[in-house]
């Protein structure tokens, strides 16, 4: 995608320190106008405190904020939130308990009252509330509370939306329709997003780009398509997905395995080297009484092992295998209702296209 010369949101080493520590550090991000980006990590990363920095509600030690071309916090600017033009919206949203919904979403809200009533009507409708306007807070359920909340945040056309873990709070099934509807008001509106979270599907449904963080920087920006499918490094896979390492030794830029040989390129030889596959991505033949299967060249060599724990998980099953060759275990996801007892001989194979070899 062409980048804009001026992003909506930009900010530059932004390092935050919270005694000796540097909790977020010369951490730098973009984003575009109607684009979302997640900002994914673990807990404690520092997601919120970087949140935080761009909402205007906590200081950076260093670094530059600008949205459009607008420097809104650098060494010596500071500007408040309400003069950045950022809406936020937080996993705690309150709403006032004494306001109508109407007033609620109306509550950010200047000047011509005709004109405030149309965009409190327009939004309501938006988040599919219309005729909610005279109710209280406590007569709407969880998830209708949180798209007032969604409203309310968006009605004053913020340039910029921050939300901070916004679905945590709902429940499972109520969740998926409430961030559908937000994804498609967000985008109507235009704003750029980010929205953090620690749950790899949640940034995976919801995101244009996904930044990955890590220990207070981060290790990776770039679609959901690419920072699943070629991961910066071991940990970066892993976060998505559980993951199956098969170790070895560079040699001539090939690594020889029992599933046949990988190319390495790039690794000194001698260089011990990560073959990492997700477990979607081995695929499991029959024994066919030792004879095995006959695998395409993408697949490789066969190698067999012996099913050591098998779970049905409803849309897939993971099977655990312990390999022939060292005794490893390799666990293989399989959809549909395939079960095998415990004890059962199979061969595995691996998808070279779907490996990612990192330096051990
Ligand atoms: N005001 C503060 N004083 C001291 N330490 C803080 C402060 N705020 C945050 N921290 C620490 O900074 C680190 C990052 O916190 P932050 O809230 O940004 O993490 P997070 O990525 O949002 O985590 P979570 O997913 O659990 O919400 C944590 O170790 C936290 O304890
Ligand atoms: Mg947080």
């Amino acid at each position: 995608m062409p980048q804009t010369a001026t992003p909506r949101l930009q900010a530059s080493n932004l390092t935050r320190k919270f005694g000796p520590r540097a909790v977020v550090s010369d951490l730098s991000l973009t984003v575009a106008a109607g684009q979302v980006t997640c900002l994914l990590g673990p807990s404690g990363c520092g997601k919120s405190t970087t949140l935080r920095m761009i909402a205007g509600v906590e200081t950076p030690d260093s670094g530059t904020i600008q949205i459009d071309g607008q420097i809104v916090c650098d060494a010596t600017r500071h500007l408040p939130p309400e003069a950045r033009g950022v809406g936020m919206m937080f996993q705690d949203f309150a709403l006032f308990p004494h306001l109508t919904i109407a007033k609620n979403v109306a509550f950010g809200l200047h000047g011509d009252s005709a004109k405030k009533a149309a965009r409190v009507r327009e939004l309501l409708e938006r988040v599919n509330l219309s005729g909610f306007d005279r109710k209280y807070p406590h007569e709407l359920s969880g998830g209708e509370q949180q798209r007032v909340a969604l409203a309310r945040a968006l009605a004053p056309r913020p340039r910029v939306m921050l939300m901070d873990e916004p679905f945590s709070g709902l429940d499972n099934r109520l969740r998926d329709g409430i961030r559908d509807t937000t994804l498609e008001v967000l985008k109507e509106e235009g704003a750029a997003v980010l929205l953090v979270t620690h749950e790899p599907e949640e940034a995976l449904r919801m995101a244009d780009e996904i930044a990955l963080m890590r220990d207070g920087k981060i290790v990776q920006q770039g679609s959901p398509y690419n920072i699943y499918n070629a991961p910066a490094d071991r940990e970066a896979a892993a976060f998505f997905s559980d993951i199956n390492v098969i170790k070895g030794v560079s040699k001539g830029a090939l690594t020889d395995t029992p599933f046949g040989a990988f190319l390495t390129p790039g690794h000194a030889d001698g260089g011990l080297v990560d073959i990492v596959i997700r477990p979607q991505h081995l695929k499991i033949d029959f024994d066919r009484a030792g004879r095995g299967p006959n695998p395409t060249s993408l697949e490789g060599t066969p190698a067999r092992g012996v099913v050591s724990r098998a779970r049905f998980l409803g849309h897939e099953s993971l099977v655990d295998f312990t390999m022939e060759f060292d005794g490893s275990k390799l666990t293989a996801a399989v959809p549909g209702v395939f079960l095998p007892k415990i004890g059962t001989p199979l061969w595995l194979m691996i998808r070279r296209d779907r490996c990612f070899v990192f330096k051990a």
